[in-house]
């Protein structure tokens, strides 16, 4: 979910509608917004928020002037998508509203105190139960800060809140725990938001909010009170990102764009790792500038190959020593979606270069198997978002268990981030289609570099593997942009799969983890079912789902794998499938067993996937628009799920 909030001089209605249609990937089941009057003024709808806009154009009430309000954009969780179960909420004396991201879990407890003190309750949310908690003890306490303190040490869970009390015409409340917040301060105003995004187009000085922080915000004033109540005094910083980096620009889709941005956050993940000259990439033991050093080195590397110092990468970009690296005796990678299934390349590349065991693990099991770690087992987590609750909880429970944890995360900042010893950060920038794209292809890349390190720390490779490997790497942004070409030649596939039930993708190897990202693709925004399935496994059972023209997308990029993985499409094909060829070009095919086939570029075999991965996310994309959806919003899906 998204929240919002705005005090000050403006115009609440505009502002806080354009930060929820910023904040839409976070959720878009229902949408709402609160303005502050006498009593409250309160719209919601469900659907998209287009509904909710339509709403609000047609209500006269939204013509006055009002000088503050909150809003909410809502991935349904306790209670379905409905009027009733949209943010904001009001308490029964309608003397609070809010809006929430997170989850309250104690909510059942809280209701039947609150029942027994005379509270009903009209919806089926756990945000319900907090709003009238703090109406309670408002009344009790008769102070706002002091009512929202006792709050606070009642709750478990997450939360953002963005909240206003009637009693106070000019002060918009928040508090936070585990769920993201930040403030923005414009000219007499400021805005509150789940991210930055939401206020960029009015500010770019922001206040970054902590774990467990109150806050009070007027047209002038910015109070933040840590757990203790106890003010603290902040400075604002700048927001780094970018306006462009938040708008479409000439795209049709964000998807699209963020496909087409991957030569160059792939390039910047890895300038980011590599070796720093001023040592800068260190504050507080975890990376926080951009690597422009590494840049120069790149850069000149690739003018003058001959004299250029050769670039490197660092084992400081992930926060930690050779030493620590060296202390690693098992890898346990722990995520979720798409993270998941970067965690299937980076075991296959880590075990390949390194000889260390990696196990692969979704983060929402990982809790419930009994987890034994054994000593020198590194956790290693992979989140765009950094805020994924399965992930977070996991990363947790591993910190319990007495593990080491590195988090390769997307997000600065996010709650993955602070909760692990170690961290990455991809550079792919804000992600805002809900299906990943350039995120992934930037775990992939953070994936090698992690393996070469570790393989160099064990003593697994030679300085001139390492180089070449290294080298290697540093060709890929550049065949990536020569796969953007794809956006075309995938069309004629796209157009014969577009009215398929079912769709099979196989691989061997390393091509089975990327079949697995590119079945997920496909599904998630064409709604076609999609399965990806071990070329080699697929004889012992699926095979019986193969008839006339069943769909079959055969990756094939490792040479040595290629003619088993061929001879398993002849298989199928035998039984009247309909194969496809997704492949590296160095691998040969029959092209008249094939109804169609595309090449890229040759690459090292262990960096396949991230060439392979283009022409499928091109697929996905095609096939959703020839369908007629919104590939940016797939039903039902939200980008980062912050519940379990
Ligand atoms: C959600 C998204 C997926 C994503 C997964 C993990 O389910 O819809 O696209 O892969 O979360 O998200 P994370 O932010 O942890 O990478």
């Amino acid at each position: 979910c998204g929240i919002v909030g705005f005090v000050g001089q403006g115009n609440p209605k505009e502002i806080l509608l354009a930060g929820l249609s910023r904040l839409e990937y976070r959720g878009y089941d229902s949408a709402g917004i609160a303005l502050y009057a006498h009593p409250f003024t309160v719209v919601k709808a469900v659907g998209k928020l287009e509904e909710l806009k339509k709403k609000v154009e047609a209500s006269k009430e939204f013509e006055l002037p009002y000088s503050m309000g909150i809003g909410h954009t809502r991935w349904a969780t306790h209670g379905k998508a409905s009027e009733k179960n949209a943010h904001p909420h009001l308490s029964m004396h309608k003397e609070v509203v809010l809006v929430h991201n997170g989850i309250i879990e104690n909510f059942a407890e809280i209701k039947n105190f609150l029942q027994e003190k005379g509270y009903s309750f009209y919806s089926d949310t756990d945000t319900e139960v907090a709003v009238n908690l703090m109406e309670y003890y408002y009344r009790k306490e008769k102070d706002i800060l002091k009512a929202l303190f006792s709050v606070q040490k009642e709750l478990k869970g997450s939360f953002a809140f963005a909240i206003m009390f009637l009693e106070d015409a000019n002060t918009l409340y928040a508090m936070r725990k585990d769920s993201p917040l930040i403030v923005g301060k414009g000219k007499n105003a400021f805005y509150l938001a789940s991210d930055v995004s939401a206020f960029l187009d009015y500010t770019k000085k922001i206040y970054p909010v902590e774990n467990r922080e109150i806050l009070s915000l007027s047209e002038k004033e910015i109070h933040i009170y840590n757990q203790n109540g106890e003010e603290v005094k902040r400075s604002s910083t700048i927001a780094e990102l970018s306006q462009s980096q938040i708008h479409k620009g000439d795209y049709l889709h964000f998807m699209e764009k963020e496909i087409f941005e991957q030569p160059k956050v792939v390039k910047d993940t890895l300038l980011y790792a590599c070796k720093q000259e001023n040592g800068k990439q260190l504050e507080n033991g975890k990376p926080e500038e951009y690597a422009t050093p590494g840049a120069k080195q790149f850069s000149s590397a690739r003018k003058d190959p001959e004299n250029a110092e050769n670039p490197d990468f660092s084992y400081e970009a992930f926060s930690m020593a050779e030493k620590d690296f060296q202390d690693i005796s098992r890898v346990r990678v722990i995520a979720c979606g798409s993270a998941y299934h970067a965690g299937w390349v980076l075991k296959s590349v880590c075990e390949s270069l390194a000889r260390v065991p990696v196990q692969v693990e979704l983060a929402s099991e990982f809790r419930y198997n009994h987890p034994i770690l054994e000593n020198g087992e590194l956790v290693l987590s992979i989140s765009q978002s950094g805020e994924t609750a399965d992930t977070l909880a996991a990363v947790k429970e591993a910190k319990k268990l007495g593990a080491k944890t590195l988090s390769i995360v997307n997000v600065k900042g996010s709650a993955i981030a602070k909760e692990s010893d170690f961290v990455f950060y991809t550079q792919a920038g804000p992600e805002i289609a809900v299906a990943t794209t350039k995120a992934y292809s930037c775990q992939l890349v953070a994936g090698y570099i992690f393996s070469l390190l570790l393989a160099k720390a064990k003593g697994k490779i030679s300085r001139e593997e390492a180089s070449n490997l290294t080298e290697e790497l540093f060709l890929l942004p550049g065949k990536v942009q020569q796969c953007l070409s794809m956006d075309q030649e995938i069309l004629p596939m796209a157009k014969e799969l577009k009215d398929a039930d079912n769709i099979f993708f196989l691989g061997r190897g390393l091509d089975w983890a990327i079949s697995m990202e590119g079945a997920l693709k496909l599904k998630e925004i064409s709604y076609i079912h999609c399965e990806s399935y071990s070329s080699g496994e697929l004889k012992h059972g699926t095979i019986s789902l193969i008839e006339k023209d069943s769909p079959v997308i055969g990756l094939l990029s490792q040479e040595e794998l290629a003619g088993k993985s061929i001879s398993n499409i002849h298989e199928v094909r035998s039984r009247g499938a309909k194969c496809f060829a997704i492949k590296t070009e160095d691998i040969a095919i029959e092209e008249e067993d094939f109804a169609g086939s595309l090449s890229v570029a040759k690459t090292h075999p262990l960096f396949a996937g991230s060439l392979l991965v283009l022409p499928l996310q091109f697929l996905a994309y095609r096939v959703s628009l020839l369908k007629g959806f919104d590939p940016d919003k797939p039903r039902n899906l939200a980008k980062s799920v912050t519940v379990e």
